[in-house]
């Protein structure tokens, strides 16, 4: 039998690899929607050539999608605030759900497992080190820490004034993956890390001290987790975004698919770790901090940096104040414990707006 899919963002970067993953593995899938958000020139082109049983464009047909029953599995790979309503529509409807989107977990990620536990809906991580903690796992009980791995981005080994001079285009070099404009971003500030300690949280039910992060510039390992004895298990694999994407679409089966060769060790011959340096990404800190506050604290870290961050790539302030502004704005956030879901799309509206205010003022 087909498993029947829905992509959520099949123009993006996520979503086109995706669509490569299905294609490579024949008859395996049927498409029921794919939704792009403005490029509608792509989007044709891939209903064309894989068939949907319908599109969308924008954020409207979204909720349609997600109700849509006829869905095994739907993968989350828009960018941003966007993935949140349609999740949990899907949820709600006992569709399984593949998450690329880790703002969906960092907004309203006690809401969403809650969720997905009320109504039996699998949520399997696309996020290369959350897939790779998702793959190492056997009996969570037996736990003790998660550990995941950071490639540094491009600013890894340059001085804190290389960083503040950053260009757009350097700060979009990253050096091992080719993502959207947004993640590489926070990658090169290393927010994406303090975002995605915030979404390990969510999904493996660990406090904060349990999770640690360690650079590991080459992206051969993916996370690891350490066991009560001890012992330590860790996911390896060349850096490629096909490898999660086709294990999550196809949980709990694994195919050939996408494979292109075997992994070699000793052609990847040495992997090599460090401590991050936490003075340089102070970002990874404050994800620590807010999500220890919880409730609308880590609404506030996302809606900030996501409105710096589109800032910087239009120009308007430097790399360095997207982490100046993102705590400013965290520092005088009210937190607004156990939020419902109106309260966490207000306080996002608020957080927006405010942001906003104070990049005009810096222009
Ligand atoms: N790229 C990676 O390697 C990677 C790895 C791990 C996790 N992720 C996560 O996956 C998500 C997607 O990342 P990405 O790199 O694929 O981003 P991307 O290349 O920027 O793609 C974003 C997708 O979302 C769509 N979209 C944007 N606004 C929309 C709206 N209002 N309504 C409907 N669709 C909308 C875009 O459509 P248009 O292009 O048509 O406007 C595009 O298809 C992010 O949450 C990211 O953190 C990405």
């Amino acid at each position: 039998m087909k498993r029947k899919i829905s992509i959520i963002g099949s123009t993006g970067s996520i979503g086109r690899q995706a669509l490569e993953v299905i294609e490579r593995l024949g008859d395996k899938f049927e498409i029921i929607a794919l939704a792009g958000g403005h490029n509608a020139e792509l989007l044709n082109k891939q209903a064309e050539k894989f068939n949907p049983h319908y599109t969308c464009l924008g954020e409207e047909g979204l909720e349609r999608i997600c109700s849509d029953k006829e869905n095994d599995i739907i993968l989350v790979a828009c960018s941003g605030k966007v993935g949140l309503k349609p999740t949990l529509t899907a949820i709600k409807n006992g569709i399984d759900i593949a998450l690329a989107n880790k703002e969906t977990l960092v907004m309203a990620g006690d809401i969403v497992m809650r969720e997905a536990k009320k109504y039996g809906v699998n949520i399997i991580p696309v996020d290369s080190e959350h897939c790779a903690i998702h793959q190492c796992i056997k009996d969570i009980s037996q736990v003790d820490k998660l550990i995941i791995t950071a490639s540094g981005g491009p600013f890894l080994h340059k001085s804190v004034d290389d960083m503040k001079n950053a260009t757009v285009e350097q700060a979009l070099a990253h050096p091992r993956w080719n993502m959207g404009k947004k993640i590489t971003v926070d990658s090169a500030t290393l927010m994406n890390k303090g975002l995605e300690i915030i979404e390990a949280h969510h999904l493996f039910g660990f406090d904060y001290d349990d999770i640690d992060v360690v650079v590991h510039p080459q992206s051969i390992v993916h996370s690891a987790i350490e066991y009560k004895d001890g012992s330590v298990i860790a996911q390896l694999g060349l850096p490629s975004m096909h490898i999660p994407i086709q294990y999550a679409i196809t949980y709990p089966e694994r195919f050939e698919g996408i494979k292109s060769k075997s992994f070699s060790f000793s052609e990847i011959a040495r992997l090599d770790f460090e401590k991050p340096d936490y003075e340089k990404f102070p970002t990874v800190k404050l994800a620590y901090e807010t999500g220890k506050l919880g409730g609308t604290a880590t609404v506030c870290l996302n809606a900030a940096n996501e409105e710096s961050v589109l800032a910087f790539l239009e120009g308007k302030i430097k790399l360095y104040d997207i982490y100046e502004i993102t705590k400013k704005m965290c520092s005088e956030h009210k937190v607004i414990k156990n939020p419902t879901i109106d309260e966490i799309f207000e306080t996002d509206k608020e957080i927006r707006e405010k942001t906003k205010e104070i990049i005009r003022n810096i222009e």
